[in-house]
């Protein structure tokens, strides 16, 4: 079934630069705003390509429905998200959205959160949503290096527990992110989210499978449609008593998953 979405001319009210080629932008897109939750995403129409229908995916970073606003934090790294970043205040952008499923977190319990770069935004719309449950929270991030790392402050609440690593110890732990998770699991009701670079995200899986702890991935695949409908964006699945393993879209059955049941 398709879901229910909602197509905007959203205008831009803010972009700026928050770290080295990234980008975070505000949009007044008021149907989105209203019913955007943790983990959902956005396709921006840039118009690169020749084609207005490749749309560009982005996770949502936060969404206010009484402002009527969201925000995207976008790393620019081809010529969809290069026209991105020249779009100032004023400029329209055609979005549709919020698309996939909304990540709900489990009632009780921490949640330790391992982001990679701009793997950062679904976990951070997550802290922002679900304010009752931030001081369960724990954000560990990771990026190559300080001048690559999001101004941490305009992206996740101030009051967020959180941790930084650099592969090139230019700021936090020096090294990758996934070597701080075992300061952080001590606990058996930890849940572990995560989302970044393929193999960052296959790591955080294989420490939380070790502990046994439940790790949810949300994943960026390349996609097309963004619902559902072109089967361009498939990832394999184990699913319990199976030996062979099965696709799923990641645009509507996701982008969370079970990390436990991916074929990294
Ligand atoms: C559900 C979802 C949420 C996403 N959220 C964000 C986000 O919050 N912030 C962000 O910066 N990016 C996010 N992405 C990735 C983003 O969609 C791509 O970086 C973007 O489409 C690149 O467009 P482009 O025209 O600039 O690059 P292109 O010219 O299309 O490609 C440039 C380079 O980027 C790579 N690329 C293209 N699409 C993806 C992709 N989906 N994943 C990884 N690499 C890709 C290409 O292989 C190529 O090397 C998300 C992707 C998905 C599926
Ligand atoms: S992107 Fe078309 S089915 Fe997922």
């Amino acid at each position: 079934m398709i879901p229910h979405f909602y197509q905007e001319d959203a205008e831009v009210l803010y972009s700026g630069q928050i770290a080295r080629n990234v980008y975070l932008m505000r949009l007044r897109a008021p149907e989105i705003a209203r019913t955007c939750r943790p983990a959902q995403f956005v396709q921006v129409r840039t118009d690169v390509g020749g084609s207005p229908y490749l749309r560009r995916p982005f996770s949502a970073l936060r969404a206010d429905p009484e402002a009527g606003w969201i925000e995207v934090v976008y790393d620019a790294v081809g010529a969809g998200t290069r026209r991105m970043a020249d779009a100032g205040p004023g400029h329209r952008l055609n979005l549709l959205g919020p698309l996939g499923r909304p990540f709900v977190p489990p009632a009780a319990g921490r949640l330790l959160m391992v982001a990679g770069g701009v793997g950062l935004v679904p976990l951070a719309f997550m802290a922002w949503f679900h304010s009752e449950r931030r001081d369960a929270m724990v954000f560990l991030m990771g990026a190559a290096s300080k001048e690559r790392m999001p101004e941490m402050d305009r992206v996740i609440p101030s009051d967020l527990c959180r941790r930084l690593a650099t592969d090139d110890g230019s700021l936090g732990h020096k090294g990758p992110v996934t070597d701080l998770i075992p300061d952080h699991v001590l606990q058996d009701d930890t849940q572990v989210l995560t989302c970044g670079p393929h193999a960052m995200m296959a790591r955080v899986a294989g420490i939380a499978a070790e502990r046994r702890l439940p790790c949810m991935a949300s994943l960026e695949n390349h996609m097309a449609c963004g619902f559902g409908a072109c089967v361009g964006c498939v990832v394999a699945y184990r699913e319990a008593e199976r030996e062979d393993h099965r696709y799923r879209r990641v645009c509507i059955e996701g982008p969370v998953v079970d990390a436990h049941a991916i074929v990294w």
